[in-house]
Parts: C-alpha cells; structure tokens; sequence
C-alpha cells in the first residue's frame, strides 16, 4: 500500500502561503476541477462500512478530504491509492470499525466530524472527534442533540469539539431539523443505519442529497418525501464503484472569474450539477450571467455536465429562501460577482453563513472593505450595490478556503496587486486553484508573503 498520508503532506506544506495577482489579463481555456469534497468525503466514510471493496475515482486529495482519509484509516480500514485520484477503500461492513488508537482529528473539516459522529454513536467503541482551533469554535450542538434523542452518549465541550463518544444502543426516530443541513441530515442517517428501527430526517430546504443518493446506491433502503428522507436499517452495504464529478463549489470560482474577467469563452468539463448543488448558477442567471451547461449525463447516480461561460455585464439580484442552501457555499464568491454588478444585490436568510469556516459575511466584508468596496452587513445577509472598483491591497484568507479564493478572484478585476495572505487554505478544497486559473491566462501565483 502506497503512504497517502506522507506524499500528500509533504507537497501540501511545501507550499508557500500567499496568492500575489495582478488584474488585466483576459480569461479563456478549458479546464476541470478537482473531486467533489462533499462527495470524497462520504465515498471514504460509507466505503468503509461497506461489505467488500469500493473503487472511487476523481477523489479529491485536498485538506479536508485527508483528514476523513486519516479518521478511517484509524478506525482500522485499509485505503489503497491506486493512481493519483483513485483509491480503493478496504470496507469491513457495518461491524467492522476498530477502536481508533487517539482521539481522529478533522483539522478543519466540519463534514468529516459531523458525519462521523454519526457513524462512531453507534459503536460498540468509545473515541473521540476533535479538530483545529478553527473547528473546535464550531457548532456542534446541532448533530449531538439529535444523535443523544437517539440514545447517544456524547460529551461535547459546551457544544463544541473535543466530542466524546462512548458505546451506545440507538433508537430510530424522527427528527425535524430547525435549519437545512446536508451535515447534520448525513450524520443522522448514518447514526440511523446502527438503530434498532428506521430513522427519518425532515429539513426545511432542500440540503444536498449526496449520502441519500450513495446509500441508495449501496442497497440500503432509503424513502424519499419532499425534503424528509427515511431510513430502514438492516441491509448491508454493497462496495461503491464511483466516479467523482468535479466539484460545483471550486468551479464557482472559475465562472465568476470568467464572467467578470472573460475573453472568449471559458468551459469547465466534468462538473457536477447535482439540483441541491447549483444555486449559483441560478443566481448568476438571475444577474445576467448565464452558465450553459452541456453534454449533461449521470454519473455514479450523480448528474454531470461540461459547462460553459462569457463575460457578461452582471446586474443585482435578490437571493433569499431555498436558493441559500442550493448556493450556500458561493456566497464568497458571488460577493465578489456583486461589487461588479449594476444596481442592488441583496442576500437575506443567509445566517448560516456566519458559521462556517469563519463568518463569511462579517470576514468577506472587511477583506473586499480594504479593496476599497462598500459592503453592509445584514444580520443574515448583506447588501452590495455596484458597480464598484476595487483597488489592489493586501487582504486575508483567515485560514478559510473559500475566503481566500473570493479574494483571489476579486484581485483579478482590482487596479493593481492585490495579495492574498494566510491563503495555503485553499488545499483544503481546492489543490491547483492557483495554477487552475494561471491555466486561463490569469496573472496569479503563490508566494512567500507572509
Ligand atoms: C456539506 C454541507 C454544507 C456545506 C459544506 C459541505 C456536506 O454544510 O456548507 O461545505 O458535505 O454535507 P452544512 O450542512 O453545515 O450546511
């Protein structure tokens, strides 16, 4: 078996920490995108309850997706890299975790904890999810209160990480979930394949359906409804054989780069276009932007498409209701994408945004103020009205990965050089972000700023 952990490390720390970019060039090419994160995870975590050996191809071997490599592997599964993108995942079925030696560390990765603590309540094992500083301020009280409704014993540190998880007999149930979360809806129909009867998961939006779509596709028994979903445990798990698509959220980046910075056309091959996934392109189709979405087919049980895009002169828009889930990921970038746009961009019921990474509203806010933007902040939302110019400074990545690449994007359309400092985050998503958009013609390289 091939070292993941050591080669992956070492190219990712070889790497300096800062973005430089200078504005003008014009932006044309083709190019794909790495794996779809949501998508890597879960191959990983539901491959390895799987009975049997699961191919994924397309994976991404990003800072997030690692980490979950990292926890499976400690819970006793074999993980074989097969080329660069593709792995096989030595699944030892749904009794076949072993109590992982140390507390599993999910660096920065919230999908990683959350869904593993669905899996680990229902272990005869107790262990212990933990993470970065970053992590560690996260809310956890979202999966741990409906995973204890359940009979989980889970001690939280007032509703954060360390989680400590001790062995436990789950009850299936019911939960209706106050806010839309593809996290805490995995997490809980994760727990669910460990209770002693079906376990249903109603959200108030329409989250993304990845696990539901994997599960089915593994031959557990899974119950569709609108947005409440249902769960029958007792089915084994047959191996995955997955190609991941490229993913939607890196490919954000690419589009509004292209539609605000565009000469020609730009295509982006592979993506994904799962509908819980393309808020974006909604949004931008909304502002004047259209993404044209080509050569649509199914792959894995996930819909694919190649897409493609112009420049195009954006106007403001009104986001608010299911759009902010479907979107929930780009808000970086379309803040970006509304300082360019003609009149009022206005996102509303967007609190979530304010715990991810870090609060992407009050964060996006003071970075594109030091370009020069102004931005108000709205208690779940902002306003922007634009056009603006921005101006070239030097802004930071607060170790948030869709943070930095927003800024990068926004140094593209600025006068003068703009860095992107404490922006190495981008690994944990997107690895070839940089070169990617260089790829395009864009004046944009790491350096060793900060
Ligand atoms: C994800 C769900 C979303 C998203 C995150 C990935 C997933 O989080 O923001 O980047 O893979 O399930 P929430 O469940 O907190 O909305």
């Amino acid at each position: 078996m091939s070292s993941l952990r050591h080669s992956w490390r070492v190219k990712m720390t070889a790497q300096p920490t800062a973005i430089r970019v200078h504005p003008g060039a014009t932006l044309r090419g083709t190019v794909s995108v790495p794996g779809d994160k949501s998508l890597s995870h879960r191959a990983l975590i539901l491959g390895a309850l799987a009975e049997g050996t699961s191919r994924v191809r397309g994976w991404l071997p990003a800072g997030d997706t690692l980490a979950t490599l990292h926890c499976v592997q400690a819970l006793g599964i074999a993980v074989e890299r097969v080329d660069a993108h593709t792995l096989s995942v030595h699944g030892r079925g749904l009794n076949g975790l072993q109590a992982p030696p140390a507390p599993l560390d999910c660096v920065n990765a919230g999908t990683a904890m959350r869904l593993l603590a669905g899996v680990l309540a229902g272990q005869s094992f107790a262990s212990t999810l933990d993470g970065s500083e970053q992590l560690r301020r996260r809310p956890m009280r979202r999966i741990t209160e409906p995973l204890r409704q359940m009979g989980a014993q889970i001690a939280d540190t007032d509703g954060h990480a360390p989680l400590h998880i001790r062995p436990a007999t789950l009850r299936g149930m019911a939960h209706t979930l106050p806010v839309a979360s593809a996290q805490v809806k995995s997490g809980l129909l994760l727990a669910g394949l460990f209770a002693d009867g079906p376990t249903t998961v109603s959200e108030p939006g329409p989250a993304r359906d990845h696990t539901e779509r994997m599960l089915r596709a593994m031959g557990a028994q899974i119950a569709v409804d609108g947005f409440r979903v249902t769960l029958t445990p007792g089915a084994p798990l047959r191996p995955l054989d997955l190609t991941v698509p490229g993913d939607p959220s890196s490919a954000a980046f690419v589009l509004v780069a292209a539609l605000l910075a565009g000469d020609g056309e730009v295509r982006v091959t592979g993506v994904g276009i799962n509908p819980t996934r393309t808020g974006l392109l909604d949004i931008l189709a909304a502002m004047g932007g259209e993404v044209v979405c080509e050569g649509e087919r199914l792959e894995g049980g996930e819909p694919v498409a190649d897409l493609r895009v112009r420049r195009a002169e954006l106007r403001g828009t009104t986001v608010g209701g299911d759009l902010i889930v479907r979107a929930i990921d780009e808000f970086p970038a379309l803040m970006v994408a509304a300082t360019q746009a003609a009149g009022e961009t206005l996102v509303r019921d967007a609190e979530e945004l304010r715990v991810k990474e870090t609060d992407r509203i009050a964060v996006m806010a003071a970075e594109l103020r030091k370009m020069g933007a102004t931005v108000e902040e709205l208690p779940d939302g902002f306003r922007i009205v634009g056009p603006q110019r921005l101006r070239g400074a030097v802004v930071q990545g607060h170790d948030d990965h869709r943070v930095a690449m927003a800024l990068a994007v926004a140094g593209l359309l600025a006068d003068g050089e703009t860095i992107v400092e404490d922006a190495a985050c981008a690994h944990d998503s997107f690895p070839g972000f940089v070169e990617t958009m260089q790829a395009l013609g864009a004046e944009m390289t790491w350096c060793s700023h900060d």
